[in-house]
């Protein structure tokens, strides 16, 4: 359990779901992480992240962080190297929904989601690369950037318009990013997860969306927050030396069939 081992990690939106999951193999794996969310407190319930990576024996700290304002990200990138000297993987996971079709959403609901979901990225790349740059290559690169995407950045998100839109664009802003800054040693990948149990509770598992997702996924279950975590922790580790610019889709099969 190594593979990132001396690595410093920032995952947003870590204290719940898919971001405590790979906050926490990440800390298994010997990285020091630092979790980035505007709240300690757990969606699905339990012990918030840090708390239970100390008990696991392995490292983590907590920074407060509205992921969407220019200063709190700024603030978050500084503390990461301040405390621990470089920042070797990003991983943008922090995200919400509108839920909301076209005709029903609201200029504010769609700002929010983007600010969130797009602008957030953009911030938090922007400084991330800007430190990363003048970091030494450690490894085989001089940092990582892993963007949490969705299925739903490919094909329409049903009843969700902002949030799908919003997608696009990170799957989008990967490949910028890895096409501009390869060459200086910055890796940039994404994950796309399909359908995700997290143990969130509301729209996520109203029975006709869980009815939608298991009829398009050919797998005979739907995801586990570890299945995305197992994907992230390969695209942050040396295992994808040569993967830049990928959109690595855990889902099941659902855009395949
Ligand atoms: N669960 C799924 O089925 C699924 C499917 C496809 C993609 N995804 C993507 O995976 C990622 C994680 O999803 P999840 O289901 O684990 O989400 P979740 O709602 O369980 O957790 C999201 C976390 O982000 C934090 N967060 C929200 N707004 C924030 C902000 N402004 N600043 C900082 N933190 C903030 C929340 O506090 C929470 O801890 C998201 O990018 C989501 O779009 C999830």
């Amino acid at each position: 359990m190594t593979r990132l081992r001396g690595k410093v990690a920032i995952v947003t939106g870590a204290s719940s779901g898919i971001g405590r999951a790979i906050a926490r193999l990440f800390a298994a794996e010997g990285a020091q992480v630092i979790v980035a969310d505007v709240t300690e407190d757990v969606v699905e319930g339990g012990e918030p992240t840090c708390r239970l990576i100390a008990d696991e024996g392995n490292f983590a700290t907590f920074v407060a962080c509205d992921v969407a304002v220019a200063a709190q990200v700024e603030q978050l990138i500084e503390t990461a190297v301040t405390a621990y000297g470089r920042l070797d993987i990003l991983v943008n996971n922090a995200a919400i929904h509108g839920g909301k079709p076209l005709l029903e959403t609201d200029e504010p609901s769609w700002n929010r989601v983007m600010d969130v979901n797009l602008k957030g990225p953009f911030l938090r790349a922007r400084a991330a690369v800007r430190q990363m740059l003048r970091q030494e290559v450690n490894g085989d690169a001089r940092g990582r950037i892993v963007n949490v995407t969705s299925q739903h950045g490919m094909i329409s998100a049903p009843e969700d318009f902002a949030y799908g839109v919003s997608k696009a664009g990170l799957v989008y802003m990967t490949r910028q990013i890895a096409a501009d800054y390869g060459r200086q040693h910055i890796v940039c990948n994404a994950v796309a997860p399909g359908k995700i149990l997290t143990g969130k509770t509301g729209r996520a598992v109203e029975p006709r969306w869980l009815a939608y997702s298991e009829a398009r996924t050919p797998a005979p279950r739907l995801g586990t927050p570890i299945d995305v975590a197992r994907a992230a922790l390969f695209l942050a580790s040396e295992d994808a030396s040569f993967v830049n610019g990928h959109n690595l889709l855990v889902d099941g099969g659902w855009m395949a069939a």
